[in-house]
């Protein structure tokens, strides 16, 4: 059976206080929808870790960067309520844009430092927009945890930094990235690749995962760099957006793998942006 689907915000917030007064715990999984199994493995960790299972579906204008961007994104909600359906999902809130952002919203969440680099600094306002529909998320659902995927590394250092600082008291679980076989990052961005692209695309992966082998064995950065960015645009990415090794926890950047790393990538490819991280040590 697939899950019952609340819209409005009083409803959510009857039915989670009827769960919380019976002292059961809440999981939410924040989404955009166009479900795989990278969002399934969050449904999954969530079922696990908690009583009761929130998905949520709200494709969020604010943080895109451009109104085609917002447009073309997939949005498949009779799918994505079936495929929930094999999961222990109690609700599925979809909230639509008044229910979110009503005349007169005015507040804006800004996440300093950490929002400087990688995504933050090419996709601008996007970290902003991100924080602020998380924020309303957590309170919206009144969670005790929220699970996020470690395939959108900045957005998942974010949100921590923000539980943190806000004092909400939700805890933020993140989980691995699940791939495909050829090792391109499931990603609902993915359904706009063509056939074609569709072959390429994992190239940025095992680009990425050879630059990872040499920085452990102490080469060079920017040659291996180098030679990434040249076997990328081999496979007909138009532009890498970024390339780059930053600390795991802080995001600092750094050129040596001394210390746990993580190197984090964004690339064009046939007019879809890509996005992939992988651990360094
Ligand atoms: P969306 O892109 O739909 O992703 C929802 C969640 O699924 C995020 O936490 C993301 O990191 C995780 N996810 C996506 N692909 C994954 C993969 N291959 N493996 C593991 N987890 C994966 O991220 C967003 O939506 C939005 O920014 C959101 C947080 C919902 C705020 O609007």
């Amino acid at each position: 059976m697939t899950p019952p689907i609340i819209r409005s915000l009083t409803d959510l917030r009857d039915q989670v206080t009827t769960w919380k007064r019976a002292g059961e715990t809440v999981g939410v999984v924040p989404t955009m929808g166009a479900l795989h199994q990278g969002h399934l493995s969050l449904v999954r960790a969530a079922e696990q870790d908690c009583d009761r299972v929130i998905v949520t579906i709200f494709v969020n204008p604010k943080q895109f960067n451009s109104p085609e961007d917002y447009e073309a994104y997939p949005r498949t909600e009779e799918d994505d309520a079936r495929k929930l359906s094999s999961f222990r999902v109690d609700a599925v809130y979809v909230p639509d844009g008044p229910q979110m952002y009503p005349d007169g919203f005015a507040t804006n969440i800004s996440v300093a430092g950490i929002t400087d680099g990688l995504c933050g600094a090419h996709r601008p306002g996007h970290f902003d927009g991100v924080a602020t529909v998380v924020t309303k998320l957590f309170t919206q659902t009144m969670a005790d945890s929220a699970y996020f995927g470690e395939k959108d590394y900045q957005q998942l250092q974010v949100v921590t930094r923000l539980a943190k600082d806000l004092d909400l008291p939700i805890e933020v679980v993140g989980c691995p990235t699940i791939r495909e076989e050829d090792g391109l990052a499931m990603s609902s961005r993915n359904l706009l690749l063509s056939d074609r692209a569709r072959i390429w695309a994992p190239e940025l992966n095992r680009a990425m995962q050879d630059m990872a082998e040499g920085l452990l064995k102490g080469e060079d950065f920017n040659t291996l760099k180098a030679q990434a960015t040249a076997r990328i645009a081999a496979a007909n990415f138009t532009e890498v957006e970024y390339l780059e090794l930053r600390a795991a926890d802080t995001l600092e950047l750094m050129t040596q793998a001394d210390r746990p790393a993580r190197l984090l990538a964004a690339a064009w490819l046939a007019g879809v942006r890509l996005i992939d991280n992988i651990a360094v040590g």
